[in-house]
């Protein structure tokens, strides 16, 4: 059971089945006990992971590499396109995959581009997990994201989930949405009419069975929901400066709306957040987004472990 993932790529959450859930949210756990309690994890002793950043990052590089280090492992970065890369150059990412095989027994890669991941995979023989490539996906979020909603609620079925923001470009949401659905939502997507959710997510959802309420009152929205998942407006998606300028402060959490919410409301971020959750919510006690951006080391010990069949 443990091999099912061994020498898998993750790219996008449709290739994670719910054994692969469970795997990855059991060993993310085990390994959580074990550092909680002060052990040393050795598993990934001389054993390398290329990061490969061509997009800016806080928590996704950091807990991958923190990851990889509480393991025992070491990293290869690559952080700066224009100077630490032959991207610059014109390398293409399936020559790069196929030179991390002399390196590194895991990468990781984060690009503009979607199916970015793909193209360094399809280069690559060790495995590859996708750290976010344009709007497309971000699959090792949505797990973390699982990870946070069943710690802080106790389960992941008979959840209403509101998804608020820019839903047509965050590709956290659309990891979210799909890997959630398996265990039976009833969602609220909450965007400007300009930032929808993509359709064939939406479709595929209420194909699936799913209940979807798509609206634009975040307030009406929050006012039944047992967990909100807030995103930032993704500037660096717009090709308009003035569009981006119009939509970014279309909605912002502050303490008067968590008080307005149904009782008890988590609320999350894939951060980073610009302006979207006011400081103010931070004291709240269901305010879960740097709890969940911690979770990220856990379950990504869980991915590089199970995918080097290490763990
Ligand atoms: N959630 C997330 O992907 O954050 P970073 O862009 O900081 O990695």
């Amino acid at each position: 059971m443990t091999t099912v993932l061994k020498g898998k790529d993750i790219l996008h959450v449709k290739d994670l089945k719910l054994e692969h859930i469970s795997l990855i949210s059991e060993t993310a756990a085990r390994f959580e006990t074990v550092m909680a309690s002060g052990g040393i994890l050795t598993n990934m002793t001389g054993k390398v992971l290329a990061t490969l950043f061509f997009e800016p990052s806080t928590q996704t590089r950091l807990t991958f590499e923190t990851a990889m280090l509480r393991m025992g492992g070491h990293v290869v970065s690559v952080t700066d396109v224009k100077t630490s890369n032959s991207a610059a150059k014109g390398e293409r990412l399936y020559d790069t995959g196929k030179m991390i095989d002399g390196y590194a027994h895991v990468a990781v890669v984060r690009h503009m581009a979607e199916g970015s991941a793909k193209e360094l995979a399809d280069g690559a023989g060790v495995p590859v997990i996708n750290g976010g490539d344009g709007s497309g996906q971000h699959p090792t979020q949505a797990l973390m994201d699982l990870y946070t909603i069943q710690k802080e609620r106790g389960r992941l079925n008979n959840l209403t989930v509101t998804l608020a923001g820019d839903l047509k470009n965050g590709r956290t949401v659309h990891s979210l949405s799909w890997l959630l659905g398996k265990y039976g939502p009833r969602f609220n997507f909450v965007s400007p009419k300009e930032l929808r959710m993509p359709e064939d997510i939406t479709k595929g959802l209420v194909a699936d069975g799913i209940e979807v309420v798509e609206t634009t009152n975040l307030a009406e929205a929050v006012a039944k929901s047992d967990v909100l998942y807030m995103t930032r407006i993704q500037r660096e998606r717009f090709i308009d400066p003035v569009e981006y300028e119009r939509l970014k402060g279309s909605y912002v959490v502050n303490l008067d709306l968590v008080k307005k919410s149904k009782h008890g409301i988590t609320i999350m971020h894939p951060l980073p957040r610009v302006d979207e959750i006011a400081r103010e919510v931070d004291e709240y006690e269901g305010a879960a987004y740097f709890r969940q951006a911690a979770y990220g080391v856990p379950i990504r010990m869980a991915v590089i472990a199970l995918v080097t069949g290490l763990e």
